[in-house]
C-alpha cells in the first residue's frame, strides 16, 4: 500500500480536490490518499462549497471529507507528501527532523512539465479560479496515478 498525502493551507479548497481527484484515478487496494492543511482554521469542516461544486461538475463527490491539520506523525504515516505552493513547502519542511522526511515532500505541479510550480490559492477569488485549480491538479494527478498504478 502506498500512502499519499495532499497538503494546502486550509485543507478546504485545493488539497480536498487533490485527494478526491487522485483517489478517483488509483486502485484503492494499492493506494490510500488523504489530505491535510498546514493551518487549523477550518478543522472538522467539509470542503469549501466551491470545491465541492467544481468536483461535482467533474463527477466527483468530495462532500464527505473533513478538514484536519497536518501533524508530524504524518511523516511516518505517508510515503509521498504533495504540497500546493511554496509557502506550504516551507511550512512542512520546517517540521521535518531528518532527510528521509524531507525527501517525501514535493510540490504537486513539479510532477508535470506545465512550467508552473504552484497551485494558486483560490479562496479569495471567484468560481473560475476553482475550475483553473481543478484542471492543474487533475493534470498532476494523472501523472502521479500513472506511476503509482504501474508499481
Ligand atoms: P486552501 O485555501 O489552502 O486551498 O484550503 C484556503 C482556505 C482557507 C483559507 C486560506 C486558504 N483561510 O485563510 O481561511
Amino acid at each position: 500500500m502506498t500512502k499519499v498525502l495532499m497538503v494546502c493551507l486550509g485543507n478546504i479548497c485545493r488539497s480536498p480536490l487533490a485527494e478526491g481527484i487522485l483517489t478517483s484515478k488509483v486502485n484503492p487496494a494499492h493506494v490510500f490518499v488523504d489530505s491535510a492543511g498546514t493551518a487549523g482554521y477550518h478543522v472538522g469542516h467539509p470542503p469549501d462549497p466551491r470545491s465541492i461544486a467544481v468536483a461535482g461538475k467533474h463527477g466527483l463527490d468530495i462532500s464527505n471529507q473533513r478538514c484536519r491539520k497536518f501533524n508530524k506523525s504524518d511523516f511516518d504515516e505517508f510515503d509521498l507528501i504533495y504540497v500546493m505552493d511554496k509557502a506550504n513547502y516551507s511550512d512542512i519542511l520546517t517540521m521535518t527532523s531528518n532527510q528521509s522526511q524531507k525527501d517525501k515532500v514535493s510540490l504537486l505541479l513539479d510532477v508535470t512539465n506545465m512550467g508552473q510550480s504552484e497551485v494558486p490559492d483560490p479562496y479569495y477569488g471567484g468560481d473560475e479560479g476553482f475550475e483553473n485549480v481543478y484542471q492543474m491538479i487533475n493534470d498532476a494527478c494523472e501523472v502521479i496515478a500513472a506511476s503509482l498504478n504501474n508499481d
